[in-house]
């Protein structure tokens, strides 16, 4: 198991005020489990675009506009949501605190947010579900294809109400440090999902896991047989091309979040928000989502600006949860709503609704 980290005094942490302050905070951390959440793949481009390209995009306020009151809510998949941020779905967070995927949902309920479970949690998904709160299952398949169809199925009977298929991840990224460290769990964590199917206990690393066991001949018309196992709503994850969304949209799934895995997958694709901007005209009304570099309330304001219905956050939630675990998460989304009510307000908004595309303007200068 991690050894326990240094808890902050609920003072301490009510003076981190940004998101990037926990990502600085977080030297308590072993060195390969902060290397492996950090990590982007190869000369991670792509994470440092993911941030940056929300600077390249300027904020043009509204004024004398009554903001008196102001309603932060969204709907997301039949979900009413307290604001448009959900927890992006992250492998191993026991690797950042004991407490793991628990506290973290158990943050995600309590903050009227919605909690999407990795295939990979070292809690299983029904101990996740009985945290409570709104929640969904992200899915990575299996070359056992039997696997995956029970993991479904266990998802759905464990009152998850949406599948969510990776499909940016038919071979694992490289991510340096990892090779470096051979990362893999620790003895004591499992792939607590994944345990009664698998023969040997023994942690591989997960680059040896994915070559193994994950199936990369995933293809769209695979859909049809993941929509034979369950009712539940498909989200895919990990599109970026115009030409997929169509796809996407043509083939029925029920939504699309844009992402490039954080980064950590193909180095030098483009920054997510980017590519929301070339895809929102082709998703013909498909609900879009978007992760990736979202560390600012305003960052927030401007992926909704470019047409998706709210955003997930990752790695800063694992800063949180390493800093203080359930309370650290809270003050992430704490942080998160504070900004974004702020941003709403002094862009003349009251509400997520009356966000629109004039709000942003491309600058040449970022
Ligand atoms: C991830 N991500 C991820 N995605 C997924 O579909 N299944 C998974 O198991 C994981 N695991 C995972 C672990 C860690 C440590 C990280 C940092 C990320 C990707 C994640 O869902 C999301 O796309 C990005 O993390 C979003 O970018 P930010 O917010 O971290 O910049
Ligand atoms: C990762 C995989 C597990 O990004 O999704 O580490």
């Amino acid at each position: 198991m991690p050894r326990p980290l240094t808890k902050r005094s609920p003072q301490a942490l009510k003076l981190m005020l940004t998101l990037r302050e926990f990502e600085a905070a977080q030297v308590r951390l072993p060195k390969p489990a902060r290397d492996y959440f950090r990590a982007g793949a190869d000369d991670e481009l792509t994470l440092a675009d993911n941030e940056r390209a929300f600077d390249r995009f300027r904020l043009w306020p509204r004024v004398l506009v009554d903001v008196s009151e102001r309603r932060l809510g969204c709907r997301v998949g039949g979900h009413d949501l307290s604001l448009p941020v959900l927890v992006a779905p992250m492998a191993y967070q026991r690797l950042a605190h004991t407490q793991g995927e628990l506290a973290l949902a158990r943050a995600a309920a309590a903050a009227g947010s919605l909690y999407v479970a990795s295939t990979l949690s070292t809690f299983t998904l029904e101990e996740i579900a009985s945290v409570g709160g709104p929640r969904w299952f992200q899915v990575y398949v299996h070359k056992d294809r039997e696997v995956t169809a029970s993991l479904i199925r266990r998802a759905e009977a464990a009152g998850y109400s949406a599948i969510v298929l990776t499909v940016d991840v038919p071979v694992l990224g490289r991510r340096l440090n990892d090779l470096r460290n051979s990362f893999a769990l620790p003895r004591g964590l499992t792939m607590a999902n994944l345990a009664p199917y698998m023969a040997s206990r023994h942690n591989a690393t997960l680059a040896a896991f994915f070559a193994s066991r994950h199936d990369a001949s995933l293809k769209w018309h695979d859909l049809k047989w993941l929509r034979g196992l369950t009712g539940l709503p498909l989200w895919l994850k990990g599109i970026l091309r115009p030409d997929d969304a169509r796809r996407a949209a043509r083939r029925g799934v029920d939504g699309i979040i844009v992402s490039n895995h954080g980064g950590r997958q193909l180095d030098t694709t483009p920054a997510t928000l980017d590519a929301l901007a070339a895809i929102a005209p082709a998703a013909r009304g498909t609900p879009l989502l978007l992760d990736g570099g979202v560390r600012r309330g305003t960052d927030v304001v401007k992926a909704l600006a470019l047409g998706a219905q709210a955003v997930l956050v990752g790695r800063p939630f694992l800063w949180g949860l390493a800093q203080a675990g359930e309370t650290g998460a809270a003050r992430v989304f704490e942080i998160l709503r504070d900004e974004f009510d702020r941003a709403l307000a002094l862009c003349g908004y009251r509400s997520v609704g009356e966000i629109r595309g004039d709000l942003l303007r491309c600058s040449d200068r970022a």
